[in-house]
């Protein structure tokens, strides 16, 4: 008997709570393959999605991934329509649920949305024909940069599971840390997130029962595999949480003195955008354990490989 094949069976990507390992290693290996096509030296462009309509709905800020989202679209042979939040009928009150029924009806395949409101995606999908994706909602999820964090982690370790990573900073704002405690754990790694303790909620545990808090980074970090350093998040309010940023920084900084302590092949993981001289330095950043423009990089076959995946869940390795 032939071994069943495997088919996504995902219609959204609302976020990393509702996949199965076996989805995130289909979605990693798909990547790898897109990460070929990204690396070629002259056409970098595959016929994947020809054809298909992509919509890309942002309304919260973005640098990085609506550009690395936009990427990935154009390297799969996408039509693309930028929706600009600003200047449409959502400024003159029209609702969002209004919003997505008008552009369902002029039939968009997929539908990428960055969105202040949680389950925002959750809402839409419910009055979608389309497949959405999330981009980020709130502080709820960020699934496609928990993707590229671990495809990131794969390629350094070759694997997730029984890795330790620790998460630190501003974990209450965060969605990366919480599409990432998804990931993780899913995955078998070891995850302990740090911060202070009114920046890194008690209730979590409640979710993520394997996971460790700590508010003691100097006394953790000696024994992690990686280092995913969190943006302090000033428009969400994170000022009211910290005494200061001199004391923040004290406690919480990523620096060359604190890197003497980490293992010598320690990587140093960032989002972005990142607060310069605050959860991290400079040095530190840009220092030769830094993989945060590989995360960069990374992205771009990683939301190539979810877009792909979720218009063709048959999908070959190669298309
Ligand atoms: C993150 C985001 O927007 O959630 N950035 C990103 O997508 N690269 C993290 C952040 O804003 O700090």
């Amino acid at each position: 008997m032939s071994p069943e094949r495997y088919v996504f069976p995902h219609k959204h990507l609302l976020g990393i709570e509702p996949l199965e390992p076996r989805d995130i290693t289909a979605l990693l290996d798909q990547a790898r393959a897109f990460e070929e096509v990204c690396e070629r030296p002259d056409i970098k462009i595959v016929p994947a999605l020809r054809k298909k309509l992509v919509v890309n709905l942002f309304f919260e800020n973005s640098t990085r991934t609506r550009n690395s989202f936009e990427i990935a679209q154009k390297r799969l042979s996408a039509e693309i329509i930028n929706f600009d939040a600003d200047t449409s009928s959502l400024a003159k009150g029209e609702t969002l649920v209004d919003t997505a029924m008008n552009l369902e009806a002029m039939r968009p395949d997929l539908i990428v949305m960055r969105h202040s409101a949680p389950g925002a995606h959750a809402l839409l999908s419910r009055h979608m024909k389309a497949s959405i994706v999330n981009a980020g909602d709130g502080a709820h999820e960020h699934p496609t940069q928990a993707l590229l964090d671990a495809y990131t982690l794969r390629k350094k370790f070759g694997k997730l599971d029984g890795l330790k990573v620790a998460i630190v900073g501003d974990i209450r704002h965060s969605r990366v840390v919480r599409s990432n405690m998804w990931l993780l754990t899913k995955m078998g790694a070891k995850v302990t997130l740090v911060g202070p303790p009114t920046l890194v909620p008690q209730d979590l545990k409640a979710t993520w029962p394997s996971i460790e808090i700590s508010h003691d980074f100097d006394a953790v970090l000696p024994e992690q595999d990686a280092i995913m350093m969190l943006r302090a998040q000033f428009e969400r309010g994170t000022g009211a949480y910290i005494p200061g940023q001199g004391e923040y920084s004290r406690f919480f900084q990523l620096n060359p003195s604190r890197m003497k302590r980490a293992k010598k092949d320690v990587a140093v993981m960032h989002p972005g955008p990142i607060n310069r001289g605050l959860e991290i330095t400079s040095d530190v950043a840009d220092g030769p354990n830094s993989l945060v423009l590989d995360q960069v990089t990374n992205g771009v076959p990683v939301r190539m490989a979810v877009m792909f995946l979720l218009c063709h869940p048959h999908g070959e390795l190669v298309p």
